[in-house]
Parts: structure tokens; sequence; C-alpha cells
């Protein structure tokens, strides 16, 4: 075999996705349209902002957990369709919202619906999407599946305050990223999963915990990757500018690891360029250079991968299928987006 016969890195993650989307072609149409269709409003600045984020892509991986966990139980239904728009609806709500809280301008390689539309318009859409979300879930008539997705939606707020809250905290403990990130991020995959798994019917009940920490563990996985690419990744790739996080003075994982491995210098680097007040315009590449020369960048993406891992083993208590082999392969996918 020739090197060039070889399949690339980003051909391999590609296949996970594309395989999986393929398994799940009708499911995901169907998802599609009720996303176009619940977007429905006679306001017409819903439908385009809402239409806007929502066909800029998006890699929909939510919905395929929730359609996945729902076959891998036995097979995906109606309310399983209305669970995965009501989990992209609710994700695309925090995104819209996200985006006025970090004023950040570009989403899915285009500008940030709030540079379009404006903060204000931003917020309500996303509010109004959230409250569609909710009217998707009563469509399933299972209080439990709505308590689920309800629970994860105030944990979602609530580590978004959280990280707020932390803003310009030099020594942010590893602890408190991690709770952050197990609330505004893995909290929907863990819902996603659970949903999708009790929307199958009895096997589904007997499986949703596993489901569940699947999809808590491949969140944590996915968030801790998406904070290394913040320093590691081109704009291109991500869609989404490069050292937001820096910008915002925020601390991640890859600014923890490297804050703790680093000289006294670089402490006092890190303490002065994560201080909005005092970070300059050169301080990125400073900061890009400290994370890899420290081995943080690696030691990052081994935490992400110690995760997925734990994602992977618990698919174990679940019948094998070509499902659960897919979930498995989704797990690597959001390790390997790393590279
Ligand atoms: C972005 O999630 C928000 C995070 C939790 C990091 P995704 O990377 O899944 O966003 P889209 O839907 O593919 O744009
Ligand atoms: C994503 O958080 C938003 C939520 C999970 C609610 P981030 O702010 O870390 O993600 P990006 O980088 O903007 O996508
Ligand atoms: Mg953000
Ligand atoms: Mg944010």
């Amino acid at each position: 075999m020739t090197a060039s016969a070889q399949p690339s890195n980003a051909d391999q993650i590609g296949s996970i996705v594309e395989r999986l989307q393929g398994m799940l072609e009708g499911d995901l149409a169907a998802t599609e349209k009720l996303l176009s269709e619940r977007a429905a409003s006679p306001v017409p600045v819903i439908p385009n902002l809402s239409g806007y984020i929502v066909s800029a892509g998006g890699k929909r991986l939510r919905p395929m957990i929730t359609l996945a966990a729902a076959h891998a139980c036995g097979g995906a239904n109606h309310g399983t369709h209305a669970l995965a728009t009501a989990v992209e609806f609710i994700h695309t709500a925090t995104l819209l919202h996200d985006d006025v809280v970090d004023d950040s301008d570009l989403r899915r390689g285009k500008q940030a619906a709030k540079n379009v539309w404006g903060n204000n318009a931003s917020i309500l859409v996303g509010d109004f999407l959230f409250a569609r979300a909710f009217t998707l879930m009563v469509e399933t008539g299972k209080i439990s599946i709505l308590k689920i997705l309800s629970d994860a939606s105030s944990v979602i707020a609530e580590g978004e305050v959280r990280q707020l809250a932390a803003a310009g905290r030099k020594d942010l403990p590893t602890e408190e990223y991690l709770a952050i990130i197990e609330a505004k991020t893995a909290a929907l995959f863990e819902a996603a999963a659970r949903a999708g798994a009790l929307s199958a019917g009895d096997a589904g009940v007997q499986h949703a915990e596993a489901l569940a920490a699947y999809g808590k563990n491949l969140g944590l996985a996915f968030q801790i990757v998406d904070d290394a690419l913040d320093y590691g990744g081109t704009t291109s790739v991500i869609g989404k500018a490069v050292g937001d996080d820096f910008r915002e003075g925020k601390s991640t994982l890859p600014t923890i690891i490297a804050r703790r491995r680093g000289s006294d210098e670089d402490i006092a680097f890190w303490d002065r360029a994560l201080d909005l007040e005092q970070q300059t315009d050169a301080d990125l590449a400073h900061a890009i250079h400290l994370i890899r020369s420290t081995g943080a960048a690696e030691a990052t993406i081994a935490e992400a991968k110690a995760y997925a891992d734990l994602a992977k083993s618990a698919l174990r208590t679940l019948p094998e299928s070509q499902w659960t082999k897919a979930l498995s392969d989704l797990a690597d996918f959001c390790v390997s987006r790393a590279h």
C-alpha cells in the first residue's frame, strides 16, 4: 500500500460520523424535518434566525446519540424523533445564548447570529427554541422523559452561571473545571442518551443507566477536546475563532495544566494574561507555546481519552450490536477531533 492510499486521520474521523449518519439516514431526515417545521412562527425573525443557525450545519452529535441509544435498545420511533429534535433545539438555544455570553463572533463557520440580528434577538429566539423543545417533549407523553431533559436544562444553565462566577479566577481547581463542564456540556449528552434509551420501551429502561453513563463521559471527553482545540485547532476546521476562551480570560484544562507545570515566570504570565485588563494581543501565541512546551496539550487529550474510554466501557452491559459499535466509535471520534 502506498502512503497516499493510507486513510488520513481526518478521513477516518469523517467516516465514523458518516457511517452513523448512513445508519440513521431515515431517522435523521425525520429529525431535520421536525427541526425546520417546529421552528415555524408568524414572527419572521424567529424562523429566519433559527433557520440561519440550524442550516449552518453542526455535527448533530446529540440527536445522533439519542437515536443510536434508542436503536441500541430495540429501535427508534416517532417519539425518539421528537426527542432528538428537542435535544438539538436545546443545544441550539444554548449556543445562541452562549455566543452572547462569550461575545463570540463565529459559529459553525459563519458570523454568530448575534452579529447578524443582535444580542436581544439571539437571546429571545434561544428562549423560543427552548420552549419549543418542551412542547416536543410533552408530545412523547412520558413525564419521566420530560423530567430528564428539564433537569438537564436547568443544570446547563447552572453550569454556565458557575463558569461565569469562575471567570478571572487564577488558580481554578481541576475539580471546579470538571464540575463546570459536567454541567454545561455533559448533562445534555447524558440526557440525550438516557432519553433515547427510555423512548425505546422496556429494553431501554433496563439499559438507561448504562447509556446515561456513556453520554456523561462522552460529554466530558467532548468538551475537554473542544477546550484543547481552542488553543490547537484551526478556525476553518472548528468553525469558531481560535483563542476565544483565552480572550475571555477563561481557565480551561490546557491552561490549568500548563500553569500547574509552569515555572514561576510562566505562572506570572498566566496570572497576568488571563486578567482581561492586562492581556495583550501577543499573549495568545505565548499561551499556545506554553501549552505545547509543558506537555499540557497532550495531557489534556490524555484526560479526554480517559473519559472516552469510560464512555466505551459503560456500553459493555448492553447486548453487542452495530449500534453499540457505532456509539463506541463515536467516543473515538470525539478524541480524534483533537488531532
Ligand atoms: C459546541 O458543540 C458546544 C460545546 C459543547 C463545545 P458542538 O461542537 O457539538 O456544536 P455543533 O452543533 O457541531 O455546531
Ligand atoms: C458551549 O460552551 C456552550 C454550552 C455548552 C452551553 P463553550 O462556550 O465552551 O463552547 P463554544 O466554544 O462556544 O462552542
Ligand atoms: Mg462559547
Ligand atoms: Mg461558553
